[in-house]
């Protein structure tokens, strides 16, 4: 009701709400159509340009501040591309197009086309480096848990606002060779480990859903996912914090240029994305989040889920596609 109320641009960003779902949508068809044939650049191509096509049809002066890499690594969807008619609000955007190519390529859960859009400026403009991050569910008291304290901290400090014993916890980690040292301090104090072979958005997000079981993640992941998941915690709650790894002097002063003054920076939630946020997220495999597309003979059906943080409402929405040609059309 309050958006009835409030500026043209914000009533303009509510409209917009539904048409970020085409564009997610759009993607995770085009994506979903290559899954399981082993070839992860062409699945994330098929997003890409899919996603790109859509951004495009957008009333949005739009900039894209987390995207597919830098203009010279990625043809489209690079971070600083415009998008949009130009014909309407100054926003940032921030995509994945194709999140767990991996898993897309492989046939396995958990793949999803995700963007994210805020007013212009609102969103953390970082380049496409590794991220270390800390997310928790909400309900618990500000500061209980922090990247700068030591595993055994946070997870004795979250036990105990939850009023259970360290061995009770339940971490998710990226099951990568960076995070052994993290994996074992984390069994040794009995914490259980749910380990992800990819796809840390949903991993963080799934750190606010009760029903997954799981408590806190933990470790190093891509930047660019760190902003989409802060996004969508923007809206459901929880606590995150986030660091850029600037491990080169090349990466800091790609940082540089993109107004990161302090390469050792420690991002807040509210910093990540600190806007009226909007995400979207399409399932493109089967996942515990969202199911993946269906092709049921003339039928295409999607599933999505779109955040907005001014408002904290949460969407599903079940699409049956029927006018098939429409995604293939330019
Ligand atoms: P892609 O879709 O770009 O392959 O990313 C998948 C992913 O698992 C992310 O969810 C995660 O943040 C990142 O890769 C971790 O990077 P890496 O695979 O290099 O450890």
């Amino acid at each position: 009701m309050t958006d009835l109320i409030v500026t043209e641009d914000k009533i303009i960003e509510r409209i917009l709400t539904m048409e970020l779902v085409r564009v997610t949508e759009r993607a995770a068809v085009a994506s979903a159509r290559l899954r399981g044939h082993g070839n992860e650049k062409a699945a994330d191509q098929a997003a890409v340009d899919a996603m790109r096509r859509e951004l495009n049809r957008l009333p949005i002066d739009g900039t894209i501040v987390i995207g597919e890499g830098e203009r010279d690594e990625a043809p489209m969807l690079f971070i600083g591309e415009k998008v949009g008619t130009t014909k309407g609000p100054k926003v940032d955007i921030a995509v994945d197009p194709l999140e767990g190519t991996t898993l897309c390529a492989k046939d396995m859960p958990g793949s999803i086309a995700v963007m994210a859009m805020a007013q212009a400026g609102t969103l953390l403009y970082a380049p496409d480096v590794y991220m270390d991050k800390i997310a928790i569910g909400p309900g618990y008291p500000k500061g209980v848990v922090d990247l700068d304290n030591t595993p055994e901290e946070n997870i004795a400090a979250l036990a105990k606002a939850k009023g259970c014993k360290p061995n009770e916890i339940t971490a998710l980690v990226m099951d990568r060779p960076r995070h052994a040292e993290l994996i074992s301090r984390l069994r040794a104090i009995g914490c259980s480990i749910r380990l992800i072979t990819d796809g840390d958005v949903v991993g963080v997000i799934q750190c606010a859903e009760p029903s997954t079981g799981i408590d806190i993640y933990l470790g190093i992941g891509g930047a660019p996912e760190g902003v989409l998941a802060a996004g969508a915690l923007r809206c459901v709650g929880g606590q995150m914090q986030g660091r850029l790894i600037l491990d080169t002097p090349e990466k800091v002063a790609r940082a540089a240029t993109m107004g990161i003054k302090d390469p050792k920076k420690k991002y807040e939630l509210n910093e990540l994305a600190s806007g009226d946020v909007v995400v979207a997220a399409t399932g493109v495999t089967d996942g515990s989040l969202l199911s993946g597309v269906k092709f049921r003979g003339d039928v295409i059906e999607t599933e999505t889920i779109v955040y907005r943080s001014l408002t904290g409402t949460v969407r599903r929405i079940a699409g049956e596609h029927r006018e098939l040609s429409k995604f293939h059309i330019d």
